[in-house]
């Protein structure tokens, strides 16, 4: 099998270093791709949100299965243009990744197929936002509706910030994308990150993983994409995780495959586990970055059949075939470690060198998935983003696998890059 995989991230990488070792596929062509890509399969030089330039690219090589990896095409319809030209596509609809693109369209699904969530507040204009903050307590949750690239949430601890936040969100701080605004009840409790591949009627469940989104060690400083993840997640108990496919999950597909949304692809649900159960603090229309690449170092089997049939149909009743084909019971503790520029996520300078990742490649278990990386003269490898690098590693315990990850960050050569030294810490304390 041909496949076609839109992306050039971290979240990409894994996801083409796992594919191309099912016995199902023959070549995993990418677009963009990057750098440790083209060590897999052809990269092709389309951008991920050129949905013309994808669909001309997609005609062309004529894959057998096309996995979308970012949100940004999915918002654009990339999933139903490509569907409606006949291609299998792992990937939501427009209209299902509305449950990641307008956070107002998310909670008032949630809020009507009866699925535990924080209270909220959908808000145009100023003076009634405001008078709504005043029944909430501190701190305060602002989120701009659209996509803001991960930092379109304020949390407030003072009615004076939140004011001020309410201000610049209406008045355009991150464009059309705040033009909405939504106000929530902050939750108290762990956060953890649960994958469900679905075909929008069956549902197959990965192991939860926990992210780091601040920027500095202790969980302090900005938001980010994500500074490392690990999995599994024992935050997230079993009794927590039944709970969150029956009432967080479960409700959610069927609610929207009865309201002629049917969610097709993977269905990322970011939980916060709260004195009263697990309740949903956002759904993503992907996989995280970077969860996915623990989930795809630390999965034995083959994660192909269970893309190829969320694409296909055929995963109600069949369950249990698609998760013996993952080996969900042998997943092994995985970490990552993401090595990212100096600066981030503020303004920080691309086009220095990187060396060593074949050598932190030699050491048991790790393995260095590349995200903003360009390639240089001679085969030089430059940084060209902010989060550049995600070095995973697995082990028999997480320890082992957060150690093998950090020997694997010593051994790279990048004064430029800087990584946070506790990813794992709420497990390993
Ligand atoms: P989101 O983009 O909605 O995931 O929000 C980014 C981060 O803000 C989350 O990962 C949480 O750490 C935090 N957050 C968002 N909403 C809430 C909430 N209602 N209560 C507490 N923390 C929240
Ligand atoms: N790591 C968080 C995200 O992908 O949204």
């Amino acid at each position: 099998m041909n496949i076609l995989l839109i992306g050039s991230g971290g979240r990409e990488h894994a996801l083409a270093w796992k594919m191309a070792q099912s016995p199902l596929v023959d070549v995993v062509h990418s677009a963009p791709g990057n750098p440790g890509m083209d060590e897999i399969g052809p990269c092709f030089d389309v951008a991920a949100d050129d949905v013309d330039g994808l669909v001309k690219l997609a005609l062309q090589i004529e894959p057998d299965l096309i996995v979308i990896g970012p949100e940004a095409p999915l918002a654009l319809g990339l999933a139903d243009i490509l569907r409606a030209r006949g291609f299998d596509v792992f990937g939501p609809s427009r209209e299902a990744a509305q449950l990641e693109a307008s956070k107002a369209f998310s909670k008032a699904r949630m809020i009507k197929y009866g699925v535990p969530t924080a209270a909220y507040g959908e808000f145009t204009e100023a003076a009634p936002a405001k008078a709504f903050l005043r029944s909430m307590q501190a701190p305060y949750v602002l989120k701009a509706d659209g996509l803001a690239a991960g930092k379109g949430v304020v949390i407030a601890e003072s009615l004076e910030d939140a004011d001020a936040g309410i201000d610049e969100m209406l008045s355009g701080k991150f464009g059309l994308a705040s033009a909405t605004l939504v106000i929530e009840e902050f939750m108290h409790g762990e956060e953890a990150s649960v994958f469900v591949i679905t075909d929008g009627q069956g549902a197959v469940y990965l192991p939860a993983a926990q992210d780091h989104k601040r920027v500095g060690d202790g969980d302090t400083g900005p938001n980010t994409g994500g500074m490392g993840a690990y999995a599994p997640a024992p935050a997230a108990s079993e009794q927590s995780t039944a709970r969150v496919k029956r009432q967080l999950a479960e409700p959610m597909l069927k609610g929207m495959a009865k309201d002629g949304l049917p969610y097709q692809g993977v269905l990322y649900i970011g939980i916060m586990i709260t004195a009263e159960g697990p309740k949903v603090v956002e759904f993503n229309a992907r996989f995280g970055d970077p969860e996915c690449q623990v989930l795809m170092a630390g999965l034995a089997g083959d994660i192909v059949p269970a893309i190829l049939a969320s694409a296909t149909g055929g995963l109600k009743g069949n369950e249990a075939a698609f998760e013996s084909l993952l080996e969900l019971d042998r997943f092994r503790p995985t970490a990552t470690v993401v090595l990212a520029a100096k600066g981030y996520p503020g303004s920080y300078s691309k086009g220095s060198l990187i060396r060593g990742l074949k050598d932190a490649e030699k050491i048991e278990g790790v393995t260095v998935f590349q995200a903003g990386t360009d390639s240089g003269p001679d085969g030089a490898l430059l940084a060209n983003g902010g989060r550049v690098l995600n070095v995973t590693a697995s082990g028999d315990t997480l320890r082992q696998a957060v150690d093998r990850a950090y020997a694997g960050v010593a051994v790279i050569d990048w004064p430029e890059g800087f990584c946070r030294s506790d990813i794992g810490w709420r497990a390993l304390r």
